[in-house]
Formats: C-alpha cells, structure tokens, sequence
C-alpha cells in the first residue's frame, strides 16, 4: 500500500494549512485567480508528466478552460469528455481506495502578478474553494501539496513562494481519486476546478481563525457573544454598545434571529492587523422535550433539498445565481435548505444568514454505490478511512461555523451505517455543541439529535408523529424530520397537502425538505437540456436527475406553484360563523404586522368588488374569524366568491411590497344553476351524416364529424394519459408502478365497437365498448347527443365490465378540432396546471392562455397541463370557436399532439405541434404521488373504474356560430 499514488490513498490531503472558516469580508487584500487558465487533457492520470508546473514552461499548444468550471462542459464538440450521470452507482469498478487507468486528468496553468498594492510583508495563502475530484497544486515550480474532498475549501501557504511578477501556477486534477468514494451522490461526475481560487494576503499575525458564538435566551430576551480568536483582538458591534476583547463573553439584550425575522448586528474583529467584519444572528437550537426548537419555540422546516446546479455551467455558479436561488426560495414560502449532499458554495450561507433560511449544512459525503454490494467494504465502516471523514467533518465545520443560519450539521448522505460516522459526529459535538447532528441512513439514530427518513408514506409519518413507531426506545424521544420527502420528478409532487397537515398535527414532525430544488438538465445541443444517457455514458440513471421544483432554467414549476400554496404561512380558510373568513397564522415566529390582507369579490371568476380588509396582527399560532363586508350584488345565477390575500406590506429584501405570500377563498353562497327549459329539437339523418342541432354525426358510428360548426376527428372515450415519472414510478413497489401496468394492459391501444347508433325524436343515443385488446375487461359507454337547435349536449354513461386490476389514467373524451383555435378562455381553477392531489394552487377564476402556454415544459415529456374545476371553457382562433360547459365541472387539457406522441417524446424538442388540436374533457384524473422515488397515490385520489356519469354542452362561438346558424 505504501506505493500507492497520492490520489488513491486514503489520506485525506498534504501540505494544505488547517480548515477555518470563510468570509468575504475583510480588509486583507485579496486577488481572484479565475478566468481563462491554459488546459491540457490526458486520458490517464500519469499520461503526461509533470513538467508543465515548472517555469518557462510552453503552454502554447494548450487549449484554455474557464476557472470556475468543469472541463466536461467546456470545449468544442465534446473534445474534453462530457458530463456523466449515475445515481447509486459508481461508474468505475469497485475496487477502494483504487481507481481505472481511465482516469481523465486535467492539467490547469495559470500566470498571475501581484496587483498594484499589494502588500509588502506577511504572508499571503491560496485558496481553493472546490476542485473535482482532487488536485496536485505547483506555485513557480514548487509543489505545494495536494487535497482531496471535492466540494471543500482547502488553503496552502505561499507567501515565500509569490513573486511579483509572472508566477505560475499549476494545478493537476485527476477526475477519479480514493475520493469519488466517498461522493457518490445523485447528480453529474463533472471534474474540474468549479469554484474560487483566490490568493490572500495574510497581515504578519493574522488570526488563523475565529468562532463567533452568539446564543439567545428566549426568558431573558438576552444574548451572549463570544467571539474566539487565536490571536488577541478586539470585537466591535457598534449597535449594541459592545467593545470587548476576543475571546471575552458578554451579555446583552437583544432581537433574536430566525428564519423567519433574521436580525443580524454588524460588527467586526480586529486582531493582528486584519479587520473582518461580522454579522451576528443571535440564535439557539436545540432538542428540547422530543422537540427541534430555535429560541425557546418549535420550528417547522418548510424545506428543499438544493444541490448547485446551473444548465450551462454545472456546480460552478455565480453569485447571482445563488442570489436567484435564495429569493426564489423566498418569495415561495420556503424556510429551510438542505444542502444536500455537501457543502454548498460558502457565499450561498451569506444569503441565507441575511434572507432568512434554516440550514442544514451537510459534509461532502455519500458512499450509496456499496449499498449495491451489500454495503461490503463501505469506508463508513473501515477505520482506514476515518482520517478522512474526519477531514471532510472539520472542513464542514470550520469553513462555515460563524453562519447564524446553519442550524444542524449533517454528517453527508446514504452512507449506510459504520464507526466512521461516529467518530465524525463526536468530532463535531466537541468542536461544535451548540448545534443538533443531523444523518438519515442509520435508523439506530445513535449518533444523532434528531430522527430523520426519506420518503415515508404519510401513514407512517402519522404513526412517527404519535411516537408509536417501532424501533430503539431513546429514538421516540427525537423529533422527526423528513429531510427527503415529495420527489418532484416530472409531474408533481402529489400529496404535499396531506404531509402539511401532518406536521402541523403532530408536534414532533418538524417539517421535511422536498427532493429536490432544480432539475439537473444539462444544456444539449439536440435535446434542448439532456438528462443521464444523452452524452454516451455507458452507465446512466436517465432522467432521474431531472427531479426539481425549477426547471433547469430556473422557472417555477408547477410542483412549486403548489409547495408555495401549501406550505403559506397564513391559512385564509371559510370561518365557522357565515360572513367571516378564518386566518390563522402558521408562522413560527412571526406575527401578521408584515402582512396586508386584502379582498376580492368574483362573480362567474369576473371581479365585481375589492378592498382591504382588517385582519388584527395575530401572532404565531393564533387564528381569528375575521367579518367580511357585506356582498355585492351579482347577477342572478352568477357563482359568487371571495378571495382574500395576504400580501408583503412593504419591501422585502427578497420581493417587493404587494408580493402576494398567502391566498385563500370563500364560497359567497351556494352556486345556483340558471333554470334551463330547453325543447329537443329532432335529429335529422342525411347522407350518412346525423345533424343535431349544430352537431353533425357519423351515421355509421355515431362519432361527432362537426361540433358548433367546426370539424371534429378522433372523438372517443379516452383513459390514457402519458405516463408521468410519477406512474412510471419506482422499482422496489412493482405493484403500483401504474405506468408499466397500464401498458402492460394495453390502455393505450384500446379497440372501440360501436353496439349502437339509436336515433330518436329526442336525439341520438350511441352504445360503444371500449377495452384493451387481448383482455375481457371493458367499459361499456353510452352517449346521448341532444340539441335544442343552438346547443349541442353530450351526456357521457360509463360502466365498468369484469374485473379492472388497476385504476383509470383519466376518464373522459377526446376530439379534434382544427388548430386555428388558439387561445384559450375558461373559468374554473388556474392559472396553472392541477391533479387531483396537486390541486391547492389552482384557484376559481377566469384565466386566459395560448394552446402552447397550457403546456408545462418537463425535461422528459409527460402528462401536464391538465385545468381543474372547468366550468366552461372556449377555444378560439380565425375568427371562429367552441364553447364547451360541463356538469358537473370538468378537467381539460389540450395540445397539439396526441397522447401517444407526448408519450413518445423523450426530450421538449420531440413534440411538434401538428395541425390537429387534440382537446381531452375528462371527468376525471388518476391522481399523480410521488412514486417516482417515494409513496404512490393516496387511495381517496386513486381513480379506480367506477360507473360515472357526466355531460358537456357545446356552442359554436364566432364565424361557427354564424355558419351553424346558433
Ligand atoms: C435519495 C437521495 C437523493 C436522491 C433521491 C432521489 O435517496 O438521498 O440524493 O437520489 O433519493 O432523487
């Protein structure tokens, strides 16, 4: 072992200075390295030798790479590799600590001076912020050591070695080391130098570190600070009156900080010639009586799981994407951030110390590939390693203890269970007490303060949450979190409503962190953003990495849309007594002061009244039934409802004033439903063809050839949706994993017979039986066409024959129509997309939308873009269109393909618009779950064949109306 190379051996690093933490604020004079280095590939990791590093070295042949960034996603046509994605497992044998002689190496070569000013004495440090997967460091032909630990700030000392002018720094990056092994997390291998190399002056005396403690006591209203320093100093907070030496405690009053309200004091350190200015968050979390608390109260995580991730770029992001990612967060009701599964760029914390998130900081770590080997030679087991994990614990730690808002240290991810993690928690304990630890893959939960799970079905949760769960005694005593759970893989996640109500049922479930935050889509020359596979790896795991609320672009989601919903603040919900609306307010520290509630009142969704409205400044936890002023007139038959909003009273740093945080409706009376006398006009057969009323229908099967005037093809019964990631759903539950059994059945080639095509003086009546071929089960369809002369009425019977092993996709019917019909107008839930379990979003109105502006952008095309509660809807375009009402209410969707095709599609670009506007009335959806990784459908979403019963009515709109003479 001894000659192993110093990538594959099991020490952590060499010649690098000790961990401390980072900040960007200090006086000490600092110069970026980043920018155009000169790069040279190898295929091996001892394919070219060493003398690059030395001066006076050509590097004229070499192509160049940005620093920050990854090689992979960088260069011409692939000429530097490309990015490859495996969940669990490792692409390379394993084999630990070894690695292939595949081992693409990357050696980066960057000229620097000193800049003007620079200081003369002290000494001065490089810094390295994250290089993948390790690096092998030379400062003008002076090798300075070597480190591994990806996604870790490593330094060494060079102040003897810096020269005025053109020094030369090399650096050599093997993508695989003894290091990958320990950062097999779920995303892209992309190797590369993807974040800051910055050189720091270091003042003569320079502190090496400090360590900021500031706790509050929530009985007093007090806070103590400590700030240690191993130098002697001096600590500053102007607004607080404190100038005290380093190292001493005092206490004073102060405004605690939280998530919620997140009160920082400036202040600063001085001590051996450097000021570093501090920002100060007074806060303490602890487990308290089986309870996560922060400040004497319990906190509810209303969380994400968020890896680093950018389209183009990969883990290399800018400030303002970090920025972008913080305020998104925010102005969607989230309060914590899981930085699953490593340490995230360090001025991501910076945001969230001043914005206002709970963190769970997590150390770079995750060895789920042994898991496949049953967790043989896993090197959370094998004390070899533990120096190691050690070093990436302290590296954790160190870099970023003074962050007010990391409230839990996690030891990493899906490492099974072994002494090395241990070993890392006691390390952190003794560094660091003051906060909980936090590791979810060993269910002893011995070295941790809090219980954690990814992906519990809700009953489970409701069964942790009565601490009746099986398993270790001292465990029911924890809180319980899910620091994974709602997997937002394509469609969805559905079910978030019924986690919600759960943590706020059982004070011991403390909130969870949907997985995940982005979609990890890379930007692709062919496929708009391609996800595992789509850059010939030979080992991929899909677009299983394509599981976030955001696109890759960073737009909302859907999935968001409905998070945001469900995780508001402030519940705005029908009062008990009629006339009032009832407003609790959910926050844990918060009360409404910041809030401004206001009223509107829809009439059929048209706005007929508005104002503000009164609502007292109720603190955390308490509700009131607030009155709501008296009605306005509506026209007769008209469906009333208030909708109350809460909105941002003034500017946040993060969303303007008016921002809209929390929404709910009122019901104003009963709908009534205009009395309709309406005569059956007869139906007339005519050369093949059967006119009712406006409708014309095929005389042989009875199918609609003209609605309202406007061509129809296609029409039938429908039950097949394209399955979502969801349905698809995931290997371990075979059973429910709808999507492969829905095929497997055949319901997307199901075979239509028409029984019967009845024409009678009060219209047409047509018996059909619809069924997968090779099966005897069926639904057996009635549909009865009358008319009054200007509408056309479509009343729809279903009834279920044999057995149906599974439930229904959707139920419902499917027409063309020509595509002219481009926009859209209905009034029911919107604006966005809904399921039966993704639903809380979509409010009653009348929203308006393009054909294309219907459909969600997934990565991988599935079912989207249904509308809820439809109460009618008009499609029009060319002068022309159709009106379709419902009773009851009723889904839609419509696009410009077919379900088949949308089913096929692979990547956005594979759907092209055809002339055909394929329009889906259905009665009802198959919920959407979380399957894709956690539980399925709950069962009161499942929609399983039933007899069902419903009804449309169609009017032709514009020139159709005139033609159709309506
Ligand atoms: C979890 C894991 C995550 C991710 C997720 C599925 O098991 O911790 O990293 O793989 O499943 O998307």
């Amino acid at each position: 072992m001894t000659d192993l190379p110093w990538y594959t051996s099991f020490a952590p690093e060499q010649g690098t200075l000790p961990p401390r933490s980072w900040t960007a604020d200090s006086d000490a004079a600092r110069l970026p390295l980043g920018g155009d280095w000169a790069f040279r590939l190898s295929p091996a990791a001892d394919a070219a030798d060493t003398s690059f590093a030395a001066p006076g070295f050509d590097a004229g042949g070499w192509r160049t790479v940005a620093v920050p960034g990854h090689w992979v996603l960088q260069g011409k046509d692939g000429e530097f590799g490309g990015p490859a994605y495996t969940n669990v497992l490792y692409p390379f044998p394993v084999d630990p600590p070894f690695v292939p002689d595949e081992n693409p190496t990357g050696d980066h070569l960057r000229r620097f001076d000193l800049p003007d000013g620079w200081p003369a004495g002290g000494g001065a440090v490089l810094r390295f912020d994250g290089v993948e997967s390790c690096a092998r460091v030379w400062l003008n032909g002076t090798e300075l050591g070597w480190f591994k630990g990806s996604r870790l700030a490593h330094e060494f000392a060079v102040g003897e070695l810096l020269r005025e002018r053109d020094n030369v720094l090399a650096v050599r990056v093997h993508q695989w080391s003894s290091g990958s092994y320990l950062e097999d997390q779920d995303q892209w291998w992309l190797p590369g130098i993807f974040r800051d190399v910055t050189l720091l002056h270091r003042p003569e005396g320079a502190p090496g570190d400090f360590f900021v403690h500031a706790s509050y006591d929530h009985r007093t209203g007090t806070g103590d600070l400590r700030v240690d320093c191993d130098v002697p100093g001096r600590v500053r907070v102007p607004e607080l009156g404190l100038d005290v030496a380093a190292g001493e405690s005092v206490t004073v009053p102060v405004e605690p900080w939280s998530a919620e309200v997140p009160r920082l004091y400036e202040g600063e350190l001085t001590a051996g010639g450097e000021r570093i200015g501090l920002r100060i968050g007074f806060r303490s979390v602890y487990v308290e009586d089986g309870v996560l608390k922060a400040n004497g109260r319990r906190i509810l995580f209303r969380g994400v799981n968020r890896h680093e991730f950018h389209p183009e770029t990969g883990r290399a992001v800018d400030l303002e994407t970090l920025r972008a990612d913080v305020e998104l967060m925010k102005r969607h009701n989230i309060n914590a951030v899981r930085t699953s599964h490593y340490p995230p760029h360090p001025a991501f914390l910076d945001l969230c110390d001043s914005y206002g998130l709970w963190v769970i900081d997590e150390g770079d770590l995750e060895t789920h590939g042994f898991e496949e080997l049953g967790w043989r030679g896993n090197p959370v087991d094998d004390e070899r390693w533990t120096p190691a994990l050690l070093d990436r614990a302290a590296r954790l730690v160190e870099r970023d203890k003074n962050h007010p808002s990391v409230v839990l240290w996690s030891l990493g991810n899906e490492c099974g269970s072994g002494a090395g993690l241990g070993a890392m928690a006691r390390w952190i304990r003794d560094r660091d007490p003051s906060r909980p630890v936090h590791y979810e893959g060993d269910r002893s939960c011995r070295d941790v303060d809090v219980y954690s799970r990814m992906y519990p079905p809700h009953a489970e949760v409701a069964e942790i949450g009565r601490r009746e769960d099986e398993g270790p005694e001292h465990r029911r005593a924890l809180p319980f979190i899910l620091c994974e759970y709602a997997h937002a893989m394509g469609n969805g996640p559905g079910g978030l409503s019924e986690y919600q109500r759960l943590f706020e049922t059982y004070e011991r479930c403390q909130g969870g962190f949907v997985w995940e935050w982005i979609d990890h889509g890379l930007v692709h020359p062919v496929h708009g953003y391609g996800y595992g596979g789509d850059f010939g790896e030979e080992l991929h795991d899909g677009n299983f990495v394509c599981d976030g609320l955001l696109f890759p672009d960073r737009t909302p989601s859907p999935g968001l849309v409905e998070y945001k919903k469900v995780i508001e603040p402030v519940r705005i919900e029908p009062g008990e007594r009629p006339g009032t609306v009832a407003v609790t307010n959910l926050h844990d520290v918060a009360d409404l002061s910041g809030l401004a509630f206001g009223w509107e009142f829809l009439a059929d969704g048209r706005l007929v009244g508005a104002g503000t409205l009164d609502v007292p400044p109720l603190s955390a936890g308490e509700r009131a039934e607030v009155p709501l002023p008296a009605a306005p007139e509506v026209p007769e038959g008209a469906e009333p409802v208030w909708t109350v909003r809460a909105v941002l009273a003034a500017d946040a740093p993060w969303a303007p004033a008016g921002h809209e945080v929390a929404w709910g409706q009122v019901p104003a009376a009963p709908a009534t439903a205009p009395s309709v006398r309406s005569v059956a006009v007869p139906p007339v057969a005519e050369g093949g063809r059967i006119a009712v009323g406006p409708a014309a229908l095929d005389a042989r099967t009875g199918a609609p050839l003209e609605l309202g005037g406007l061509p129809v093809t296609g029409f039938g019964l429908d039950v097949w949706r394209a399955p979502t990631d969801n349905d698809e759903g995931a290997p371990w539950q075979p059973d429910t994993r709808y999507g492969p059994l829905w095929r497997e059945l055949g319901l997307h080639r199901m075979r239509h017979r028409t029984d019967a095509v009845e024409v009678t003086d009060g219209g047409v009546t047509v018996r059909v039986r619809v069924a997968p071929a090779a099966r005897d089960i069926g639904l057996a369809v009635t549909y009865r066409w009358t008319s009054d002369g200007t509408v056309t009425h479509l009343g729809v019977d279903v009834r279920p024959e044999g057995a149906w092993p599974v439930p229904l996709p959707r139920l419902g019917v499917r027409l063309g129509l020509p595509a002219v019909l481009d926009r859209v107008e209905w009034y029911g839930g919107g604006p966005g997309e809904a399921y039966p379990d993704t639903r809380a979003a979509a409010r009653l109105g009348r929203w308006e939308s393009t054909v294309a502006g219907l459909q969600t952008p997934y990565v991988r095309p599935q079912e989207n873009g249904a509308r809820i509660d439809t109460r009618w809807l008009e499609l029009t375009g060319g002068g022309t269109g159709l009106r379709v009402a419902g009773d009851p209410s009723f889904w839609f969707t419509a696009r410009r393909w077919t379900g088949v095709e949308l089913d096929a599609a692979a990547h956005r670009p594979d759907l092209v618009p055809g002339d055909t506007l394929w329009l889906n009335l259905d009665h009802a959806l198959h919920g959407i779950g979380s399957q894709s990784c956690g539980p399925g459908v709950l069962p009161e979403y499942r929609l399983e064949a039933a007899p069902s019963a419903f009804a449309f009515t169609f009017t032709a709109l514009g020139a159709a109306a005139a033609e159709s003479g309506a």
